[in-house]
């Protein structure tokens, strides 16, 4: 299969190259930086621009399979918010109208947990209830996890309008190696500081094996699915950590030890993929990232 990454110098798309270029697929790497010398090294074709600039995207897609589209601002603190809201809803506009028009049959949005609204609110908001689906309504109050939100209606009214199937993946924080350890550190000193992502987290490379299953599992119309890592990024058990920050929310599971209070059963379903990377055994990251 040939697949144009966008975003493919950044976090996930990096993972997302070297993991389809390891099981064989032609990968045509775009982003709008150079990219690092082993993403390029790994991909068949570099393509350099920005997203927004759409007139450029037909050639970029030309012989192309399917789309993974990664690149966006990831935080609501990137660039300015006004730059967060135009960049990424631009580029999801441009990429998801590009393929559609060129007959792409299958694209992976990047999107995030963000796009529930909670990460990244001001009001320090809680979800109705845990687990968290698919269908929680949208309770934002930020500019990062809207311009995620508005990618999604986006990626449902182009898979609505080109009969296009596009997979909508909801990730938690993504890392590995030192960006991980980094990350929990953090919030083992004070796990209050993750409650708006619900201590959610999955390993890039674990990502990456997502967006390849997307790519290829008997899927249609649009589908939007969670995916985390079984378990939270926090020392403290779970039923704590809801009775301490979140006491509003209603608690529709059992709460073992340290699941994630973020639902992904509709991911395991749908794509037959689960993660394998953990934080919690001693040799876990130790990849010298
Ligand atoms: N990093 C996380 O923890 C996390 C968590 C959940 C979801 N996500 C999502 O994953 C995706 C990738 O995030 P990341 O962490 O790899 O971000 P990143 O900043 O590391 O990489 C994003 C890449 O996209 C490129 N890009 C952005 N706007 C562009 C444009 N208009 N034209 C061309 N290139 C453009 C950037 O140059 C960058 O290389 C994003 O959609 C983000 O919202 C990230």
């Amino acid at each position: 299969m040939k697949v144009l990454v966008t975003g493919a110098g950044g976090v996930l798309g990096r993972e997302v190259v070297a993991r389809l270029a390891a099981d064989g697929h032609a990968v045509r790497a775009h982003d709008r930086v150079t990219l690092p010398r082993q993403a390029a090294d790994l991909a068949s074709e570099v393509v350099v621009g920005d997203l927004r600039d759409g007139g450029a995207l037909e050639e970029a897609l030309t012989g192309v399979d399917a789309v993974v589209h990664a690149a966006a601002y990831p935080s609501p603190n990137a660039a300015s918010e006004a730059d967060v809201f135009a960049n990424n809803v631009e580029a999801s506009y441009q990429v998801l109208g590009a393929a559609g028009l060129a007959g792409i049959g299958r694209v992976v949005n990047i999107s995030s947990l963000s796009a529930v609204g909670l990460a990244w609110s001001q009001h320090d908001s809680s979800p109705l209830s845990v687990p968290l689906t698919e269908e929680h309504p949208y309770i934002g109050d930020d500019v990062y996890g809207l311009s995620k939100y508005v990618g999604e209606q986006i990626a449902a009214t182009a898979s609505r309008r080109w009969r296009m199937t596009v997979v909508s993946l909801r990730f938690p924080f993504l890392g590995t190696g030192q960006r991980l350890r980094t990350h929990l550190s953090f919030i083992h000193a004070d796990p209050g500081r993750d409650r708006g992502s619900l201590w959610g987290w999955l390993d890039s490379r674990d990502a990456a094996r997502a967006v390849e299953a997307s790519l290829t599992c008997e899927l249609s119309g649009h589908v939007l699915l969670n995916v985390a890592a079984p378990d939270t990024t926090s020392l403290v058990p779970t039923a704590e950590l809801l009775r301490r920050y979140h006491p509003s929310t209603r608690i529709d599971m059992p709460l073992d030890g340290f699941a994630t209070p973020i639902s992904t059963r509709r991911s395991t379903e749908l794509l037959g993929f689960t993660p394998i990377h953990t934080w919690r055994s001693p040799e876990a990251s130790d990849d010298g990232r």
